[in-house]
């Protein structure tokens, strides 16, 4: 195949963000002074660990000592878990989750337990009392909360994430909220629940909002009764100064990220109406920038040959508990009208 037979692919299956970082970034790249690569970071000579854990305890007004920088959200999931679980101890994470979890778990010969989650009319649930419950029953030494979660894309409300807070006091709980910026930038619940409950980390990443996947770069915001973790991620000689200076400056602009926030949430209202129309398909409400939608189970394998015959690729879920159900990640509006157009005729050509 030639380079121009190839088809460029629109990739709306692994909820990256198609509209690309901000101009700023780009901008750092152009700019490097090139003895950032040659260089160790002197910052400790300020008794600080990096400028980006600098700037987002500042943010979040926090310690800096309680901001972890990891490679993506991915590593830092993966840290705790074997800084903290030790073999057929157990990690709780939700029934329809990232599948990763489970993943890490068992690299440390851990024993995965799920609990609740529930399909509402329109949206995804926790089942905050079948929760609690399975908790005292199993008592977990790690829960892994995930809101929005991937891929129900629902959200705790605060009054849930507080009961399940007060209940866990003595328990690591890691609140996975790779999502949570687009559903809110106002960050001041994190900081309130990361000082009121010592074992508590939750987990950001640049991937998602700040559209940096390819960067590699998560935070973690952790309480201060998780010492051995803190020591366990320190990095004595500092982090990737390039990739600290692109957060950085993804950071400073958030006028970008609103604006392409706001359409992105334009176009998933657009996805749920016009799959509440097509009969034969069930959208649900998602927080996240990705939504589920339900389909018949005999048509999914036609329609993702359809579909990439067209160019666009979304996720087709083949887990054990969710198998007939596509995960749409939101593309840009050009993404996303392509996709919906060519599902109205796959529908109607197909599912008569
Ligand atoms: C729920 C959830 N958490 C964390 C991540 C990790 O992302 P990254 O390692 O790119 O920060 C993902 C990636 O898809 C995810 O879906």
């Amino acid at each position: 195949m030639t380079g121009q037979d190839k088809k460029e692919m629109i990739y709306l299956d692994r909820n990256e963000n198609n509209y690309g970082p901000a101009p700023k970034c780009y901008d750092v790249l152009k700019n490097i002074d090139f003895r950032r690569l040659s260089w160790y970071t002197r910052i400790y000579e300020k008794n600080a660990k990096g400028e980006l854990s600098l700037r987002i305890a500042h943010d979040y007004n926090l310690p800096e000592k309680q901001v972890v920088i990891g490679y993506g959200g991915e590593d830092l999931l993966k840290s705790i878990v074997h800084c903290y679980l030790r073999k057929d101890e157990i990690l709780f994470v939700p029934a329809y989750s990232w599948w990763y979890y489970k993943s890490i778990a068992d690299e440390m010969e851990g024993i995965t337990v799920e609990y609740p989650l529930y399909a509402g009319d329109e949206s995804y649930y926790y089942d905050i009392d079948g929760f609690i419950k399975l908790y005292r029953e199993k008592k977990p030494k790690i829960v892994f909360v995930s809101s929005p979660n991937n891929p129900t894309g629902n959200t705790l409300t605060p009054e849930e994430l507080y009961t399940i807070l007060e209940e866990l006091k003595d328990t690591i709980v890691v609140l996975d909220e790779a999502y949570a910026m687009f559903k809110t930038t106002d960050n001041t619940y994190v900081t309130e629940i990361v000082n009121r409950y010592p074992k508590t980390v939750v987990i950001r990443t640049f991937s998602k909002y700040y559209a940096l996947a390819g960067v590699r770069i998560g935070f973690a915001l952790i309480g201060n009764g998780l010492d051995y973790f803190e020591w366990y991620s320190s990095k004595y000689l500092g982090y990737d100064r390039i990739n600290e200076l692109i957060a950085l400056a993804a950071m400073d602009s958030m006028p970008y990220y609103e604006k392409i926030t706001e359409q992105m949430n334009k176009d998933k209202d657009m996805f749920f109406n016009e799959f509440k129309k097509l009969p034969g398909f069930k959208p649900y409400r998602s927080d996240g920038n990705f939504m589920l939608v339900d389909m018949q189970k005999d048509k999914m394998e036609e329609l993702n040959k359809y579909l990439k015959e067209r160019g666009l690729v979304v996720k087709f879920m083949k887990e054990k508990v969710l198998n007939s159900q596509m995960r749409i990640s939101i593309g840009t509006q050009d993404e996303n009208r392509k996709l919906i157009n060519a599902i109205k005729e796959y529908a109607a050509n197909e599912l008569k």
